[in-house]
């Protein structure tokens, strides 16, 4: 008779500690990815579920600014060596949910070494244990350093506006993600739209071009609305949830994340 030794015995897989792991990311800057990111954060948090919202835009990390924190600590201090990451997060009070902020003190993490960034995506993997929800904010852009946090996350949010080149931006990110990573669950949001309608023309030409060139059809998370109230709620370092909690962009990014907890 053959025994099977324990640890020969096949494993169940080790949990994808990446599966609650969500990036907002875009290829043009500047299309609403961080605050989007912070609203998403709130409405998930306002939800029930823990959420930890990272930085992770290493040229112009903003969140922080946006949000009127003063970090005691920041990521900065993680990629010194001075913190670890789980030691990094901020209480955020208004906004019911923790943040790693990207400023460094010394001022940009742009320098990063690819190898150190990888196990700053590491940590980030195993921290995401503790929360329900990581909401990660990437920095514009398809470079590496981008594409290397962009790994960390097991779906990403890929937010365009109708610019056309926002859009021609959006396909780039999007067709090097499949190349790279094709079994990343990619999905759309169209933020700043004129209307529902006319945001969900902007998503239906994105896919043809993601149906025609990349034979994949990223679903459509939500249409955000263009919403004066979206830049006065960001002077205020107030959020817009709380500030204008029924303003249309609130309401769209109330309903984008009933969709997602209904998942
Ligand atoms: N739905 C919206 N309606 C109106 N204005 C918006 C909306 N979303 C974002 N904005 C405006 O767009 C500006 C840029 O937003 P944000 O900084 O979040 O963009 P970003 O994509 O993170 O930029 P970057 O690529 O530089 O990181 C904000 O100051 C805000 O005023
Ligand atoms: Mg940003």
């Amino acid at each position: 008779m053959t025994t099977i030794d324990p640890a020969m015995a096949p494993r169940a897989p080790a949990p994808d500690v990446r599966d609650n792991v969500m990036a907002i990311a875009s290829g043009k800057g500047g299309v609403g990815k961080t605050w989007f990111a912070i609203t998403l954060s709130h409405a998930l948090s306002k939800r029930g579920q823990n959420v930890l919202l990272f930085d992770g835009d290493l040229g112009l990390a903003n969140i922080d600014i946006q949000l009127g924190l003063m970090p005691d600590h920041d990521l900065g201090s993680v990629v010194a060596g001075k913190l670890t990451l789980n030691q990094a997060a901020n209480r955020y009070d208004m906004g019911g949910f923790d943040v790693i902020a990207g400023r460094s003190g010394s001022g940009s993490l742009a320098n990063i070494p690819p190898s150190r960034l990888q196990l700053v995506a590491e940590d980030l993997g195993l921290l995401a244990r503790d929360y329900d929800r990581v909401i990660l904010d990437l920095g514009a852009g398809v470079e590496k350093a981008v594409r290397q946090l962009a790994a960390a996350a097991q779906t990403i949010l890929v937010v365009t506006s109708d610019e056309p080149t926002a859009l021609t931006d959006a396909y780039a990110f999007i067709k090097i993600n499949c190349i790279e990573r094709p079994q990343t669950d990619i999905r759309i949001v169209v933020n700043a739209a004129n209307s529902t309608r006319e945001g969900e023309r902007t998503y239906s030409t994105l896919l043809k071009a993601c149906q025609g060139f990349l034979r994949i059809s990223p679903p459509l998370a939500g249409v955000v609305r263009r919403d004066t109230r979206v830049r006065e709620s960001i002077r205020n370092q107030t959020p817009l949830l709380t500030r204008y909690p029924n303003s249309e962009a609130a309401l769209d990014v109330e309903a984008l994340a009933d969709r997602l907890l209904a998942e």
